[in-house]
């Protein structure tokens, strides 16, 4: 096994709906590694509102910036006002602007075996910054009657609004991540994607960022395409896509879109990288329809822990991990049901232990 001499402090977010199923099978596989973690446990979620009354309570934030990396298996959003989401309050708090989302085909699995490529998702502002205005609002008539005075369109009194603000310095910081990223993992090229042809403000600063960084990096290719017709030509040819960064709603559609090309949401991955800490978590969410049956894919949140040891710069444990997944996954024997198989989740777990052993 490969024991590193390092021990290193992470928090680990157990989530709910399949959260704790998930989070255990990571955290075994992790410890199958050898590497040596000393776990913060931070419980958040569902359950903690009835006794703490907010899901994310300050306890587990705190935890993070001590710790400076989470595992985070998925969270139930609240259904209701008063809750926002408290993905989008973790990644907005500890300032994880860049959410980086990578799907790669794994033969035997997935509708497309030549897929390999990274979402890179402006994680902080666009129309998931969380500003809204309800219908009925006095503020929502108060921005009416601006966007009338200014603009002379007249909005329709019973609508509600959320604004999309895109900003130049988070244009820029993810822009420059996303080529840092492919230099660094020695990528060939990054595409932009924007709808900078309708939103030319808004879009239009993320693509003029995305020029400039492109400029300032002659030695990775660069291309721009528009978000609707990007998604035909993934279904159409993936192969053709390497690095992707665009801002935070497209990423989000995106991911999921490409995630449907690899073999679904079970197994695609992700981290949310700020300069400071980062979480690691799966795409997918905590999947209510099939908590507690031991039935839900452990691959997303156990790639996802490899993501992690790469941040922790355990790159030989994390690469061990991934072949393990990897060679599971293409022998097609123990498979959860979601990719066509009967094994219950702790034996896709085993599995993935015995391989690397
Ligand atoms: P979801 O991703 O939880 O589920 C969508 C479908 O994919 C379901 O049929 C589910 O059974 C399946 N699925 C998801 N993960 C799977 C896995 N590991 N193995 C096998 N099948 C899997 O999305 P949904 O239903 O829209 O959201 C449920 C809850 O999760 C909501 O409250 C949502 O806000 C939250 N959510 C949380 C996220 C997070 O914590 N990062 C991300 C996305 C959603
Ligand atoms: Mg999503």
């Amino acid at each position: 096994m490969l024991v590193s001499d390092n021990m290193h402090n992470v928090t680990l977010i157990t989530g709910d709906g399949i959260g704790p199923e998930v989070a255990d099978a990571a955290r075994q596989c992790i410890e199958a590694t050898g590497v040596v973690i000393d776990w913060d446990v931070q419980t958040a979620g569902a359950k903690v509102i009835k006794t703490e009354g907010d899901p994310l309570p300050p306890r587990v934030i705190e935890s993070i910036r001590q710790t400076g990396t989470a595992l985070k298996a998925p969270i139930t959003t609240p259904i209701g006002k008063g809750f926002r989401s408290v993905n989008v309050r973790l990644r907005q708090s500890l300032e994880l602007f860049a959410n980086v989302r990578p799907a790669r085909s794994i033969k035997g699995i997935g509708i497309t075996q030549d897929t390999d490529i990274i979402i890179v998702r402006e994680n902080t502002e666009g129309l998931y910054a969380g500003i809204e205005f309800d219908a009925g609002e006095v503020d929502t008539k108060r921005l009416t009657e601006l966007v009338k005075d200014t603009r002379s369109v007249s909005l329709a009194s019973d609508c509600a609004v959320t604004l999309r603000p895109i900003s130049k310095s988070a244009s820029k910081r993810i822009c420059d991540f996303a080529f840092e990223w492919a230099k660094t993992h020695k990528r060939s090229k990054v595409t932009c994607v924007t709808k900078s042809n309708i939103m030319k403000f808004t879009d239009g600063i993320f693509l003029s960022q995305f020029s400039q960084a492109s400029k300032e990096n002659p030695e990775v290719g660069a291309d721009h395409r528009l978000v609707d017709a990007v998604c035909m030509q993934l279904v159409q040819s993936s192969k053709e896509f390497d690095v992707m960064v665009m801002p935070n709603l497209y990423g989000d559609i995106l991911s999921d879109l490409v995630a449907g090309l690899v073999g679904g949401l079970g197994v695609v991955p992700g981290g949310n990288i700020g300069n400071d800490h980062a979480v690691f978590e799966a795409v997918h969410g905590s999947a209510p329809d099939i908590a507690g049956k031991n039935i839900a894919n452990p691959t997303a949140l156990i790639l996802s822990s490899a993501m992690m040891l790469d941040h922790l710069k355990e790159h030989k444990a994390a690469s061990t991990l991934r072949c393990a997944i990897e060679s599971v996954l293409c022998e097609g024997v123990v498979l959860t049901p979601d990719l066509g198989g009967s094994a219950k989740t702790n034996e896709f777990t085993e599995q993935v232990i015995n391989t690397m052993e």
